[in-house]
This record gives structure tokens, sequence and C-alpha cells, in this order.
């Protein structure tokens, strides 16, 4: 994480949601980021909410460009990406490693990061955020690559009635 006087300059908003389970981890993020001058908008605990919930509401608002990056956190981190990834727009990983926390920002442009309370322990998880929090898309070869995902959500969205 960089220093806190680099970070006065430059502080960056960020949304964070849990549901029941990721709730004392998201916490422990939540306060981590603001120590670090994160402008953190928190979506609450889930409480009387299921992960489907948080992740929906916390995905629109990226989706609708209110905000750039989100951190999402259930017991796995895997409910709340498949519902992120619902979301026109929305590119949702789950990572509870730093490589790949970065090369979902480097070269997927994720906008929004899950991980899961029960997976991992909380100082490991402030790494696996420090990497994705550092890391910008590359663009360059990627920049394609992403650009398919796009053109796929477009041209599915909403065709699809019936559940599988
Ligand atoms: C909680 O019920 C648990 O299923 C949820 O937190 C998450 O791990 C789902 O993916």
């Amino acid at each position: 994480m960089r220093r806190e006087s680099e970070k006065e300059d430059n502080m960056q908003p960020i949304a964070v949601g849990a549901d029941e389970a990721g709730a004392p981890l998201k916490e422990h993020l939540a306060k981590y980021l603001q120590e670090h001058g994160y402008e953190v908008t928190d979506y609450g605990n889930g409480t009387e909410q299921d992960y489907p919930d948080v992740a929906s509401r916390v995905a629109e608002a990226v989706s609708n460009r209110e905000h750039d990056r989100a951190l999402l956190v259930c017991g796995t981190g895997l409910g709340m990406a498949i519902t992120a990834n619902k979301i026109p727009g929305v590119r949702a990983v789950t990572a509870h490693d730093s490589y790949s926390a970065e090369r979902a920002r480097k070269s997927n442009d994720a906008q929004v990061l899950a991980m899961g309370s029960r997976v991992i322990a909380p100082e490991a998880a402030e790494k696996v955020l420090d990497h994705w929090l550092e890391s910008e898309f590359q663009g360059g070869g990627s920049t394609e690559k992403v650009e398919k995902i796009k053109e796929i959500d477009a041209e599915f969205r909403g065709e699809r009635s019936e559940s599988i």
C-alpha cells in the first residue's frame, strides 16, 4: 500500500459490500482502506440480505459508473463474483493470491474484486487487495480481448429469458 502522504493527494473512492459470512473480513478491509486514505462507500454487511442482493446492488453502481472499483466479500468470494458478472459492463473476479489480483487489473480490467472470509486470513487479504488496487489495465494486446468480452456482454444482454 502506498504511503499515507501520497494517498492524501490522490484519495481514491472504492465501494465495499458483504453478506453475513463476509462481514468480518469486509469490516477489516474497509478499515484498512480508510487508514490508507481511500474514500470507502460501504454497502453494508448483508444483514437480512443474501450475497446476490448485495452483489447486484454494488455491481449496478459500478455499471452506472458511480464507482470505478468495488470489493465484495462473502464466504468464498464465488457467489459475489458470479452475481456481479450478471450486471452489464461489470467484470468481477474472485482472487485470493496477489498474482491473480494483479492480472485481474492488468489483463482483464476487472472493476470488482471478490474475496472469501472463509478462504483467506485478513492480513493475507490486505496484500491481495494492495496488488489489485495498485495495478492498472495495461492496454496493448489486452485491449482487444477485453473489447471481445464487452461485445459478448452486449450480444447476450437481455436475450436469454429462460434459466439453465
Ligand atoms: C453463505 O451462505 C455463503 O454461501 C456465501 O457467503 C458465499 O460463500 C457464496 O458464494
